[in-house]
């Protein structure tokens, strides 16, 4: 009989009642040699995507690894685990897996662990959120009793009352964990990052969402100078930092905005975390020269300003930069209404107008007030062929929101605000 069979059947009995297969539970507990030693990175980046599967797949349990050994709990349903234990057998970061247990489950030894790491604590991943520190003692059981794992590791579970007390597992690191994601990323990740070579960094880049969602969980956490040292890191190996806005500004907004889209933390933490990052670029911008322009060349009068209201000016502050840094020479305001913004562009000649929203939320429901604005502000301009380029998270996600607001082109990232606006005059002056 198939291994699925025999767990489905053996639960079945236990719970003396029929249950829909999709609900049947069991728990596979391995023991493995890993291929080469992991270091503190390696074993972060394998429990993250492990999480996000788990995640995905309602799976949970604990990796344990020391002495290059791995041993794992996987509880969840059945087929789920036994199609996760497919991927595993065949990962080649370890070798040598031995079945230690394998049986049905009334209920989760693990809660809501979606896959926390055991390890003995070096500094970093001792610190980390998702790490069990087990004894010495408990390790060393292990190793020489290697049939007592499932024991111990059960050991290591959640005590229900430690439980009731605890964060989701996959929540932002807040408060005091604030410094644990600082710990792992200042000790473990960044000299990691740093004692590459640089056409080693670029040949194998830490991935754009993960970096993302590491740098939002710093802006999330108590501890900000961690997020400032991480962009500083990355300028170093990738160049000055607006290099770094399309694959990680705006995607780190984005995730700060999906983080409260997904309860787990509060808006005014986003407004908090888009302020830092706001901090950080402007920091970081200021070490950067300025370049000079060669006199004569035409370059745009452009009024950046975020919808009247709006509290994410990211968007204005990338653009601003994005536009200085080819020479251009934009005005940069925050008008608290749509008044303040009609006397600016009426006071002035502009060729065109980047109106943005936030790069977190969404703000669907924002999409009246900026056509409202939009229109008053043509209205109020000395250009009758004034430029409208907007930017903003909605206007990335959905298409028809340009027209919908009545502007001229949509500027997907700051990087390509200056090429967009040339465009949308040279349609203007054609037509
Ligand atoms: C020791 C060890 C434990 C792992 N545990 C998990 C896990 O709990 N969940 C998970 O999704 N992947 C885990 N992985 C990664 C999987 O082997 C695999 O790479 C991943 O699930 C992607 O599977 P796929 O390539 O079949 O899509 C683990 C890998 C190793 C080496």
């Amino acid at each position: 009989m198939a291994q699925a069979d025999r767990t489905s059947d053996a639960l079945q009995a236990a719970s003396g009642a029929a249950q829909p297969a999709s609900m049947k539970l069991c728990s596979v507990v391995y023991r493995s040699r890993a291929m080469v030693n992991l270091s503190d990175y390696e074993l972060y980046e394998l429990v993250q995507a492990a999480q996000s599967r788990n995640a995905a797949e309602s799976i949970t349990g604990l990796m344990l690894y020391d002495d290059g050994r791995f041993y794992q709990w996987l509880e969840g349903p059945v087929e789920n685990v036994y199609r996760l234990m497919r991927s595993i057998r065949t990962d080649r970061r370890h070798t040598d897996i031995e079945i230690l247990s394998d049986k049905p489950a009334l209920q989760r030894q693990f809660g809501d662990w979606k896959m926390r790491l055991a390890t003995r604590g070096t500094r970093s991943i001792h610190s980390f959120n998702n790490v069990v520190v087990p004894s010495t003692a408990a390790l060393n059981d292990l190793r020489q009793h290697p049939e007592r794992t499932p024991g111990l590791l059960a050991e290591l579970s959640p005590a229900p009352i430690a439980k009731a007390c605890e964060e989701p597992s996959n929540s932002p690191l807040k408060g005091p964990a604030g410094s644990i994601l600082k710990d792992i990323l200042v000790t473990a990740v960044l000299p990691e990052l740093l004692s590459r070579h640089p056409t080693e960094t670029r040949k194998n880049p830490w991935p754009i969402d993960q970096r993302a969602r590491a740098l939002a969980d710093l802006l999330i956490g108590s501890d900000t100078s961690a997020a400032i040292e991480l962009l500083r890191t990355l300028q170093d190996s990738e160049g000055a930092i607006r290099h770094l806005y399309e694959s990680l500004i705006e995607p780190t907004a984005r995730r700060l905005g999906d983080l409260w889209g997904a309860d787990l933390c509060s808006e005014l933490d986003v407004t908090l975390g888009l302020g830092q990052l706001h901090r950080a670029i402007r920091l970081l911008n200021e070490e950067i020269e300025q370049p000079t322009i060669p006199k004569g060349l035409f370059l745009p009068a452009v009024l950046i300003v975020p919808e009247p209201g709006e509290a994410h000016m990211l968007n204005s502050v990338l653009d601003s930069d994005a536009l200085g840094s080819i020479g251009w020479d934009p005005l940069t305001e925050f008008p608290a209404s749509d008044e303040a913004l009609q006397d600016l562009i009426a006071g002035t000649w502009f060729d065109a107008l980047d109106l943005s929203l936030s790069p977190a939320f969404r703000r669907e429901n924002w999409l009246p007030r900026v056509t409202k604005t939009i229109a008053l502000a043509r209205h109020a301009s000395r250009n009758p062929a004034l430029v409208v380029v907007v930017g903003g998270r909605i206007f990335t996600e959905d298409a028809s929101a340009r027209t919908r607001v009545g502007a001229d082109g949509v500027s997907p990232t700051a990087l390509s605000t200056a090429h967009v606006i040339r465009d949308e005059i040279n349609k203007k002056k054609a037509d």
